[in-house]
């Protein structure tokens, strides 16, 4: 479970779309049900009963704030501890649990950290744009047919703004591109990642993106003495197919009527990517010392070095 992309932490979903029922979804080819157990908490669970391999989120939360299986009744509680199997009064219940992932709810959204069972998982660092009070937030949904590794690649790819956004977020690399130009992508090494810069003839933009292992990108849009940015969440779901939620953050313009405006925009530049990005096929990232690389390719070979080494060890 989870090949290539276990013990990290993960946005899943926007929290707003777990409501009363429980909720599956899938990442990284794994089945997760989630529901909110007693005053809201939230339980992640692998969505197969360990009793006969029924799917847990076809069951239903009980009063007591416990997940029923609805296939023989057995209840778990949000850390998957079983509280109940019917008709088996003596049944030993602590032998008897499903397997609960950690699971936090961080702004508006609700995060795991792909090891079940593990019990004291490093902290959760989110990027505070995710969750600082401060900001109004719109959350753009998308999924597109590739391997998540492609698709973040690309989140931190800055020499396709000129080609594949020459309308959008690349129109001004465009117009300011020559044949004899030169671009140059600085990385940095962050705690949580890194941080890379691109200038384009030594001219350098304010702007520059972060990365957040294993699978966040923001990208700081320079706006004099205000806050913008765009974060791309990129999460493996069914195989063959990753979920992107695109999160635009703000401290101007609050007023949630331009929210839609937002949406819009942010919509249009993650659809401008999506047939590049799949047309590259279903297989993950190879090694980086596959494929031909250039040098403004600093930051996706970064990734790549970083998949390989810390996510696909196994595999190099
Ligand atoms: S399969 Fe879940 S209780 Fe039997
Ligand atoms: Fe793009």
């Amino acid at each position: 479970m989870f090949e290539g992309f276990a013990k990290v932490w993960t946005p899943l979903i926007v929290a707003r779309r777990l409501g009363r029922r429980p909720l599956r979804t899938v990442l990284a080819g794994a089945p997760i049900v989630l529901f909110r157990g007693h005053g809201g908490a939230i339980g992640a669970l692998v969505d197969r009963c360990p009793h006969r391999g029924a799917a847990l989120s076809l069951g239903k939360v009980g009063e007591d704030g416990c997940l029923e299986c609805p296939f023989h009744g057995w209840r778990f509680d949000v850390a998957g501890i079983n509280r109940g199997v019917p008709l088996n009064p003596e049944a030993r219940l602590e032998t008897l649990g499903a397997r609960a992932l950690p699971v936090r709810q961080r702004g508006e959204l609700i995060w795991v950290h792909t090891a079940p069972g593990e019990a004291a998982p490093p902290e959760l660092e989110a990027p505070d744009s995710l969750t600082s009070p401060d900001l109004s937030r719109i959350y753009v949904e998308r999924t597109w047919r590739c391997h998540w590794t492609r698709a973040m690649e690309n989140m931190l790819d800055s020499p396709h703004l000129p080609f594949v956004h020459r309308r959008t977020i690349g129109r001004s690399y465009r117009r300011r591109m020559t044949p004899r130009s030169r671009m140059e992508v600085a990385w940095e090494e962050t705690p949580w990642g890194g941080r890379a810069r691109a200038s384009l003839d030594g001219d350098h933009n304010e702007a520059f993106l972060e990365f957040y292992r294993p699978n966040v990108m923001a990208l700081h849009i320079p706006v004099p003495g205000r806050h913008l940015r765009i974060h791309a969440l990129v999460v493996p779901g069914e195989a063959g197919q990753t979920r992107l939620t695109v999160v635009a953050s703000r401290d101007f313009a609050r007023h949630p009527l331009l929210n839609p405006w937002f949406s819009w925009l942010n919509g249009m530049i993650a659809d401008e990517d999506r047939s590049i990005v799949e047309s590259s096929g279903l297989d993950e990232i190879p090694p980086p010392g596959q494929e031909r690389s250039v040098g403004t390719d600093r930051a996706t070979l970064q990734f790549r070095r970083y998949y390989w080494e810390s996510l696909r060890p196994s595999a190099a």
